[in-house]
């Protein structure tokens, strides 16, 4: 079944109270659910039947105003109950008996229960698995929720709102009643129910409210909930000011669980977690660690406004709460941290992931216009690039118009399911701008291309300056039309100053931005003395892939001397790629790599300069990952050339500054205790790029060793492990550290994901047996979603040595493991199976072999709608 987003209609029925009783038991819980339902105005009175949503349901009874529905008025099936003799009143009570077996629940949505504690997930379509309701965002219900449970086991009990009365029930049970007064969609749903432990915090809102915070855990895990509270309270202080949100209950409840399909979820006053994602300490979370959980939790809580006060009105409107609310976390981020570091990589991620999606067989505009399955629309491009086109309404606008058309939208909308029309309106009116063309940007899908030249005339003091859209055809969309894209620049004179200018036409430019609106535009910078060197779409104002048509030695000044520090990261960035490029060509070709000694040299004056923070250093440093020259490739990709070429770039760099590189790894060890901020992740994460450039160009793994012996905090850890599996292969330390991790943290699943990723990582095909054999190790579990993400995920995505294989064994491992998870839980096997994406982009032989692959998934018995419908996406 295919959904469309011109066929909605306003449902018949409204739900304005829900009350549900949850009798928990692991086999057989039972749910008594109780609806206010009333016709809509307009809708036809007596000749619409209810339809309510299930899926996969048990029905135990079904009354309507206290009396049994017969036989006769319905049709009930596990996915569906249609009710077609109802009351001539317009508003009447259904009252709905439903049992579930949480424990067996594999898919990990609706009710389920991960590690003897029972907790739900109901965005997008899993409530519906406990109970029957018309499950989609625009109903929006006061829920009240009394939960009964056994007290021995089950000790804590949390749904949305705020707690009410408890009590002692026969039988040693007990229960627990919450009130949430904000009505909700059914997605914002939640429960836990559990022995868990917990820790309690205190915020008053800027007007006085002042609000209990709870983070609640596995025992034991209490000690490791800091750092994810601290995050939390910040983000309700910055969403004060930076937006002028505040929050609007007397508890905010977050629950870390430890299988959970994807990173967190944002239900109203009770956010469950992925405990990934809230659980750290120095010894057992890296410095990225750290950095994503403050951006996750800052994430759900931000969801609090939007998401929740104002949600979706269907699911196409998706990046209405997710593109928003990444580009909020963004910027919290950004503040709490360092704003280039942040920006640099926030596009790397898009690039990395956004960008294949959306130039491979999966693309879809930012507001999809169809689905066969929501779930597989939890993507990059509704999330990162819907950030992104945020970040440019603010761009187009400026920050004072973007934050009036914010309030405006709060103010509108407050209580109603919207749509992406409404939130482009209350910036058009809140600014008076047109962003009609710019609204193409929520609707066509595909990366723009981006070409410029620059053209100086010494003799007329004028700059020409000719840049040329055009956006590539993707699947279901062959014709495009003309963008509104808007480009920060700078042109930069010989001291690295910006220039200014005293008149220009061909575009309208203002605040450093240039607006193309037309296919091509010529414009004509006039009064400039020099002949200036352009920085173009700086901040990655735009995301679209650029290409300036400019000389190796303007590229090497910008790197050095754009006054743009993001400018600056993408001059080395593009200088990196382009050597990259060709060594891989050459490799490829029998030849040797290409070495350029300016580029080298570069490098090592970058990594040196002390003006730089070192967390900018850090990343200007970090070669572009395979993938990333693959993608920039395009096509014909052999894995095996690129890793080459990338290894010899490494030794080379390193080589050439072997002495200073030792000085500099010197220099950033702190000895202090530690400390997650900012400052100090850079200064480990400097440290940590100079050890693997000196590992690539020596044979010696004994620094290395030491250096992982000698940490003293998961960052240093965990990257002296992986600079040895990386550069020392084989190598007795090597072993023998790989030996010492799994020993020191056998009992803590968490961190043995680290372990888990590091070898999937490990180049080369040999990595494949590896990972063969880790599918078997006792802490690795099929069922639990971090397990696979850190192994099989990582391997086929972060390997491209390894899963591309040319004899195609990669791939048929991959695809044997996909349809196993499948068995249990589609939305898992579904997302992991988009590695494939760019298959199209490989070498003949390859491209061969996972199209095999591919076909031999596709044509497997008993495929869910989630996989199949990737996998049929992949291959069309
Ligand atoms: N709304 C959640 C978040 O972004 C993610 C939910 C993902 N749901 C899904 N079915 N994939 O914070
Ligand atoms: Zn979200």
């Amino acid at each position: 079944q295919v959904f469309k987003l011109e066929d909605y209609s306003p449902s018949d029925y409204l739900i304005p109270a829900t009350h549900l009783t949850f009798r928990l038991d692991p086999e057989q819980t039972l749910v008594i659910t109780e609806l206010a339902i009333e016709r809509r105005d307009g809708a036809r009175r007596g000749k619409t039947p209810l339809v309510l949503d299930g899926d996969g349901l048990d029905l135990v009874s079904v009354e309507i105003d206290g009396k049994p529905v017969a036989e006769d008025d319905r049709t009930v099936s596990p996915d569906r109950l249609s009710l077609h003799a109802l009351p001539a009143a317009r508003t009447f009570t259904l009252t709905m008996t439903t049992r579930l077996a949480p424990a067996r629940n594999e898919a990990l949505m609706g009710l389920y229960r991960s590690n003897g504690v029972y907790c739900t997930q109901c965005e997008a379509e899993g409530f519906r698995r406990i109970t029957y309701f018309l499950d989609r965002p625009d109903i929006l219900s006061v829920y009240t929720v009394r939960i009964e449970a056994d007290r021995r086991s089950t000790p804590l009990m949390l749904s949305n709102g705020n707690p009410g009365e408890t009590g002692a029930l026969p039988d040693g049970r007990h229960f627990a009643v919450w009130h949430d007064p904000f009505p909700k969609p059914s997605y914002l749903f939640a429960l836990v129910a559990g022995d868990l432990a917990f820790v309690k915090d205190q915020l008053v809102t800027r007007s006085g409210r002042s609000v209990e915070l709870g983070i609640y855990v596995e025992h034991g895990k209490q000690d490791r909930t800091a750092y994810a509270m601290d995050a939390l309270k910040r983000s309700m202080i910055w969403d004060e000011t930076a937006f002028g949100r505040e929050y609007d209950l007397d508890v905010f409840n977050i629950v870390a669980v430890s299988d959970f399909n994807m990173g967190a979820m944002e239900n109203k006053g009770l956010n469950i977690f992925n405990d990934k994602y809230v659980l750290a300490d120095e010894d057992t979370a890296t410095d990225a660690d750290f950095a994503n959980i403050e951006a996750i939790i800052a994430h759900e809580y931000f969801h609090n406004w939007t998401g929740n006060r104002i949600t979706c009105r269907d699911w196409f409107q998706l990046c209405l709460k997710e593109g928003l609310t990444v580009y909020r976390d963004h910027e919290f981020s950004a503040d709490q941290r360092s704003r280039a570091v942040k920006r640099i990589a926030e596009v790397r991620l898009l690039k990395g992931h956004q960008f294949p999606e959306d130039q491979g067989p999966l693309a879809h505009p930012v507001r999809p216009r169809r689905y066969r399955e929501i779930n597989n629309f939890y993507t990059a491009t509704v999330y990162e690039k819907g950030s992104e086109v945020v970040r440019m309404i603010r761009t187009v606008l400026g920050a004072d118009a973007f934050r009036q058309g914010m309030d405006l939208y709060f103010e509108r909308h407050d209580g109603e399911a919207a749509t992406v029309e409404d939130f482009v309106k209350a910036f058009e009116d809140a600014s008076g701008q047109d962003l009609s063309q710019f609204f193409l940007w929520y609707q066509q899908a595909g990366t723009p291309n981006v070409t410029a030249k620059a053209t100086y005339s010494a003799a007329d003091k004028e700059l020409v300056l000719e840049i040329e859209q055009s956006v590539p055809p993707t699947p279901g969309e062959s014709r495009k039309r003309v963008m509104h894209i808007p480009l920060a620049f700078g042109l930069v004179g010989p001291d690295g100053e910006d220039m200014g200018w005293d008149h220009v036409e061909g575009a309208t430019v203002r605040n450093g931005v240039i607006h193309l609106r037309k296919r091509s535009h010529r414009l004509r910078f006039q009064g400039i003395g020099k002949r200036p060197r352009l920085s173009l779409n700086r901040g990655f104002s735009a995301p679209v892939t650029l290409s300036v048509e400019e000389k190796r030695a303007d590229r090497l000044f910008l790197a050095r001397h754009d006054g743009d520090l993001y400018g600056r990261w993408q001059a080395l960035n593009t200088l990196l790629i382009d050597t990259l490029i060709r060594g891989a060509r050459h490799i490829r070709g029998g030849r040797d790599a290409v070495l350029p000694d300016d580029l080298v040299a570069l490098c090592g004056d970058i990594v040196g300069d002390d003006a730089l923070e070192p967390a900018y250093r850090a990343l200007a440093l970090t070669l572009p990952a395979e993938a990333d020259i693959a993608r920039e490739m395009g096509s014909n990709i052999d894995p095996d050339a690129i890793l080459a070429a990338r290894t010899r770039l490494a030794r080379a760099i390193g080589s050439a500054h072997a002495a200073a590189f030792k000085a500099l790894h010197e220099a950033m060890s702190d000895t202090g205790p530690f400390s997650p901020d900012a400052e100090s992740a850079g200064r480990r994460a400097l440290k940590n790029v100079v050890l693997d450039y000196l590992a690539a160009q020596s044979d010696d793994a004994a620094p290395a060793a030491r250096h992982y012996a000698e940490a003293g905090n998961m960052t240093d850890r965990a990257a002296a492990l992986a600079v040895l599996v990386n550069r020392h292969a084989g190598a007795a330390e090597t072993t023998e550290a790989l030996a010492d991790f799994e020993r020191t943290y056998r009992d803590d699943p968490l961190v043995l994901d680290k372990w888990f990723q590091i070898q999937a990582a490990a180049p080369g095909p040999e990595t494949l047996d590896t990972v063969r054999a880790l599918v078997d190790h006792p802490a690795f579990s099929i069922a639990n979603p971090n397990r696979l993400r850190a192994l099989v995920g990582t391997f086929s995505s972060a390997n491209q040595t390894g899963f591309h294989r040319a004899d195609g064994e990669g791939y048929r491992f991959f695809g044997d493991i996909i349809l196993k998870v499948d068995r249990k839980n589609p939305q898992v096997a579904a997302r992991l199976a988009t590695a494939l994406r760019s298959w199209r982009s490989l070498e003949p032989e390859r491209r061969a072999v996972a199209r095999e692959a591919l076909l031999r998934m596709v044509s497997a018995e008993g495929l869910s709608v989630d996989l199949r419908d990737i996998v049929e996406r992949t291959l069309a």
